[in-house]
C-alpha cells in the first residue's frame, strides 16, 4: 500500500497557478524529495498533502484513505516541521513538547517526550522559553515535536535550512536512521543538494507548478549528463 498517492493536484492563488497538475506517490519507508527553484510550488504541494489548504482539483489519498473524507484519522498519522511555523514562544521547551504530546494523545507521553529530548539533545534547553532559542535550536524542537506521534509520514519543508553544517549533518543522520528503523516515510523539500543526495530515495523536480523530472539522484544525473544533483538542478532550472 502507498503511504501517499496524490493525483493531478491543481492549486491557484488568484492569477497564479502555484501547482498545475502534480501527481506524486510515496511508498512505505520511502524518502522522497521535492526539488526546484523558489516559487516552483513545493510548499504549496506539501500544504495540500497536510490538509492546510484545499486543492482546486485532484485527490489526496493517505494510507489508502481519501484525505478529504477521513481527515482526522489520516492527519493523526502524519506530522510536519518547517522553520516558518512558530512554536508558542512563551512556553518552555518541555512544556511545548508535553502540550503537543497530550494534543496528539500520545501513549505514555512523558516517556515519549524524554526519548525525543534525548534524541535531539534538548536536555540543556528543556527549561528555556522557546522565544530565547536560536533558530537552529528551535529547529531541533520542531523536529522533536513532529516525531511525537510516531508519524508514518513525516513532511518536512526545508528541515535543515537553519542548521550549521555540523548540526545539519547530525540531524540528517538521525532522520535517515529513523526512516530505516521505524520505516517512516518522508516527503521533504530542500535547497541543499548534498542533503537530498544523501537522504532521499527519489526526487521529484518541480518547475512552474509541474513535476518535470523524477528519479534517484543517480538516475537524474545520468539522464541530464550531469556530474551531480547540483548540476542537474542548474540544467533543469535554466531550461
Ligand atoms: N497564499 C498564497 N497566496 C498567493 N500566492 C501564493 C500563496 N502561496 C503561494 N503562492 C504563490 O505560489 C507559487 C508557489 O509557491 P510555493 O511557496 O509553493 O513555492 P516553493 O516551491 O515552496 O518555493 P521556495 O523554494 O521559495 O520555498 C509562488 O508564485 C507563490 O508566490
Ligand atoms: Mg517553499
Amino acid at each position: 500500500m502507498s503511504i501517499l498517492e496524490a493525483t493531478r493536484l491543481v492549486k491557484r492563488f488568484g492569477p497564479v497557478t502555484a501547482v498545475n497538475d502534480v501527481s506524486l506517490t510515496v511508498g512505505e519507508g520511502e524518502v522522497v524529495a521535492l526539488l526546484g527553484p523558489n516559487g516552483a510550488g513545493k510548499s504549496t504541494t506539501l500544504h495540500m498533502v497536510l490538509g492546510l489548504i484545499t486543492p482546486d482539483s485532484g485527490s489526496i489519498v493517505l494510507f489508502g484513505q481519501e484525505l478529504a473524507r477521513h481527515r482526522v484519522e489520516v492527519l493523526s498519522r502524519i506530522n510536519f516541521a518547517a522553520s516558518y511555523v512558530d512554536l508558542p514562544g512563551a512556553l518552555r521547551v518541555h512544556e511545548v513538547l508535553d502540550a503537543f504530546a497530550r494534543m496528539y494523545a500520545v501513549r505514555r507521553p512523558r516517556e515519549r517526550v524524554a526519548e525525543l529530548v534525548e534524541l535531539f539533545e534538548l536536555g540543556p534547553l528543556a527549561k528555556r522559553k522557546v522565544m530565547t532559542l536560536s533558530s537552529g535550536q528551535r529547529t531541533r524542537v520542531q523536529l522533536a515535536k513532529a516525531l511525537l506521534n510516531r508519524p508514518r509520514l513525516l513532511v518536512l519543508d526545508e528541515p535543515t535550512a537553519n542548521l550549521d553544517p555540523d548540526a545539519g549533518d547530525r540531524i540528517r543522520g538521525l532522520l535517515s536512521a529513523l526512516a530505516r528503523q521505524d520505516g517512516s516515510a518522508m516527503l521533504i523539500t530542500s535547497h541543499n543538494m548534498r542533503e537530498v543526495e544523501r537522504m532521499c530515495d527519489r526526487i521529484c523536480f518541480m518547475s512552474h507548478g509541474l513535476i518535470v523530472a523524477s528519479g534517484s539522484a543517480k538516475e537524474l544525473a545520468g539522464h541530464y549528463g550531469a556530474e551531480d544533483l547540483e548540476e542537474v538542478f542548474l540544467k533543469v532550472a535554466r531550461g
